[in-house]
């Protein structure tokens, strides 16, 4: 089962399924990691915020393959949007994954109520780690349109990806438009949303009829149309059932009924990224 490649808009390609860490326990993300790679994933999606850089290091390490087969990325937490202290936190951020580069960092929130609103400083910073080749490419979460015009206005560099909330209850249609008009990829976090859409009659509907189960459905469903996701599980056989989503297809019908399953702000699991301002301790 292979998984396709995107590719990005500084010439690297990411792996369109990956392995996402957020919430597992720093002493569980090692085993976890080596299991998923075990199963074939071979992109990691972690943040500094996660507290688990470390773990997915050793369970990369464990696993024996080279760090030039994987696709690893990290972000920046909210307390080092200053130049200053982003360098420090990129630094530490690589020290922790015990790696020369990350394949992609990102801004993990713009927080435009914080640091005067001013992400484009932080962005000029990601900018250098790109240019000395720490950071192969470099891209944003959470990014709204506003927040994008506004690189667009005032930097050189398109962010290679915007990874934003994204699952069948919500779309985040626009951010998703203007991301494809200008060439970023969209990564779609919480693509299960958190488990909340396998309910769904829609989407057990469907599952029942193709004979998969309601995560492999999501997940399909956003390989369909594009998105990049990093389903997270620390279920073993979870992990294996999220990545067995290439020997099958849904019919434009299917899509198109898990599409209208939006609800639009309503179906937000997770913090507006325009009034978050939540700085860890
Ligand atoms: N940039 C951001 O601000 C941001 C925010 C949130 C997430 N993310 C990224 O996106 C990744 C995924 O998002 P997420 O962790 O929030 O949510 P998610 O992947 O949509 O859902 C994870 C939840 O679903 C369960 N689950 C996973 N596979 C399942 C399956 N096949 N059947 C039933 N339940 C299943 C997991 O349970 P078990 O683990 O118990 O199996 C866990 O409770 C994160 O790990 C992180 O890398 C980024």
């Amino acid at each position: 089962m292979s998984v396709p490649n995107i590719e990005l808009n500084d010439g690297h390609s990411i792996p369109q399924l990956g392995f996402g860490v957020f919430q597992i326990d720093p002493g569980d993300t090692a085993p976890a990691v080596t299991h998923a790679l075990e199963v074939g994933y071979r992109h990691i999606d972690t943040a500094e915020m996660y507290g688990n850089e470390r773990g997915v290091g050793e369970g990369i390490r464990a696993s024996g393959l080279d760090r030039g087969e994987l696709y690893v990325t990290s972000k920046l937490n909210n307390g080092f949007h200053r130049p200053d202290d982003a360098r420090r936190a990129f630094d530490r951020t690589l020290n922790e994954l015990g790696f020369e580069y990350v394949d992609l960092f990102l801004i993990h929130w713009p927080l435009p109520m914080l640091y005067e609103g001013d992400f484009v400083t932080t962005w000029k910073t990601l900018e250098e780690f790109r240019q000395d080749g720490r950071a192969r490419s470099i891209g944003v979460s959470n990014f709204q349109v506003e927040h994008l015009e506004r690189l667009a206005a005032e930097t050189d560099t398109v962010p290679a990806v915007n990874q934003i909330e994204l699952h069948p209850y919500l779309l985040n249609h626009e951010v998703r438009a203007y991301d494809e008009e200008h060439g970023i990829a969209t990564e779609a976090w919480s693509p299960i949303a958190k488990g909340q859409v396998l309910d769904d009659p829609v989407v057990t509907e469907i599952a029942d009829r193709v004979g998969r189960t309601a995560a492999q459905v999501v997940l399909r469903w956003h390989i369909q149309r594009g998105n990049i996701v990093f389903p997270k599980s620390v279920t073993p056989e979870r992990i294996r059932e999220n990545f067995e989503i290439f020997d099958f297809e849904l019919e434009p019908a299917d899509i198109e009924r898990i599409t209208g399953l939006d609800r639009g702000e309503a179906g937000r699991t997770g913090p507006n990224p325009d009034k978050f301002a939540y700085v860890p301790s």
